[in-house]
């Protein structure tokens, strides 16, 4: 257990701390303790965003520890109340529901659900969703035409597909995939659909890998998040220049639409602050940060459009999932079953 935990601690990385630019937080003597502590399994990129802008409007400091969804949730667990973290941020609900599994959540304020659509957040109200990304299926143009494209997600266990895409079994991002698939269509579905991956699929590190294996012509398709793509279209093409994306559509467990959360720690002593920090992300102004920066992730709260590039998220007909009870704990055991991890 000690082995195992000094591991992970070694993974997280250090604290860093963001109120240098604020000269006025810095004139203010706040200390340590003053400042708001999120522990983020987010992109690090899009977390340091909203937190520079949210210290620039409220003067509140705040520092972060970088994790991974799966990580930082199961270091959220163990910590229990004697967690020093105030804040909770993922890429996707699995470790949100994991954390309020664990009852460690306080219960975000009617301020910020009322500008978090419900189908963006869990009907519990211990956490709220703060962005979105959407499952798809990159293909290689050379070796795919449209009328090629599988029609389900669930077609890629079909021995036609045998060798022919590829997808990240270990990460948490394709986990919550599976999370879906599995609340959406219970686990014989699942297990067969995981053997099939098995045989036909070949198994990379991350998205970028996996999206870079189509771009080579190595598999012809690969199921990734949706962003991934829109980034590298947006800077060089060298991973998806010969790619084109496909949308499952049709309420398929393929057109899973993941929601990233945001949760206030129970034990946390700045409950106010920490409440602020959620109504920020959640604000215009916080989501206006997925509209216009590089993070291509989509808007979920207060009536902000995606950036203009993405399709927009009420034309993917995602399938309704209740996001506080995806289990990517018994997704990684069947995976562990079949050989997949
Ligand atoms: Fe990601």
């Amino acid at each position: 257990m000690r082995t195992r935990w000094s591991r992970i601690a070694s993974r997280i990385g250090v604290v860093v701390t963001l109120t240098a630019a604020l000269g006025t937080a810095a004139c203010s003597g706040s200390g340590q303790s003053d400042e708001l502590l999120i522990y983020s399994a987010q992109h690090e990129s899009l977390t340091k965003e909203w937190i520079e802008a949210f210290t620039e409007e409220t003067g509140i400091p705040v520092t972060y520890r970088q994790g991974g969804d799966t990580e930082m949730g199961n270091q959220l667990v163990a910590e229990g109340d004697a967690s020093p973290a105030d804040v909770f941020l993922t890429e996707n609900s699995p470790a949100m529901a994991a954390v309020e599994r664990a009852d460690l959540f306080a219960d975000i304020t009617p301020e910020i659900a009322d500008q978090v659509p419900e189908q963006y957040r869990p009907s519990s109200g211990k956490w709220t969703g703060v962005a979105a990304r959407a499952t798809v299926f990159a293909y290689n143009t050379d070796m795919l035409t449209p009328e090629q494209l599988p029609a389900s997600m669930l077609d890629l266990q079909r021995p036609e597909w045998q060798g022919r895409w590829g997808a990240p079994p270990a990460k948490a991002d394709f986990q919550a995939i599976v999370a879906a698939l599995l609340q959406l269509e219970g686990p014989e579905v699942t297990e067969r659909w995981l053997d099939g991956m098995k045989t036909n699929a070949e198994i990379y590190d991350n998205n970028i890998t996996t999206l870079r294996a189509v771009n080579s012509g190595e598999v012809a398709g690969g199921v990734i998040y949706h962003y991934y793509w829109f980034r590298d279209q947006a800077e060089t093409e060298e991973i998806s220049g010969n790619t084109e994306l496909h949308y499952f559509r049709n309420e398929d467990p393929g057109a899973f639409v993941s929601i990233s959360g945001g949760g206030v720690l129970a034990s946390s002593d700045k409950q106010d602050q920490a409440q602020q920090f959620l109504q920020f992300v959640t604000s215009e102004a916080g989501q206006d940060i997925l509209r216009t920066g590089t993070s291509f992730e989509y808007p979920v709260a207060s009536g902000v459009a995606a950036n203009p590039a993405l399709v927009p998220l009420a034309e993917l007909q995602a399938p309704a999932v209740d996001p506080s009870t995806l289990d990517a704990q018994a997704v990684s055991d069947m995976m562990t079953k079949d050989g997949l991890l």
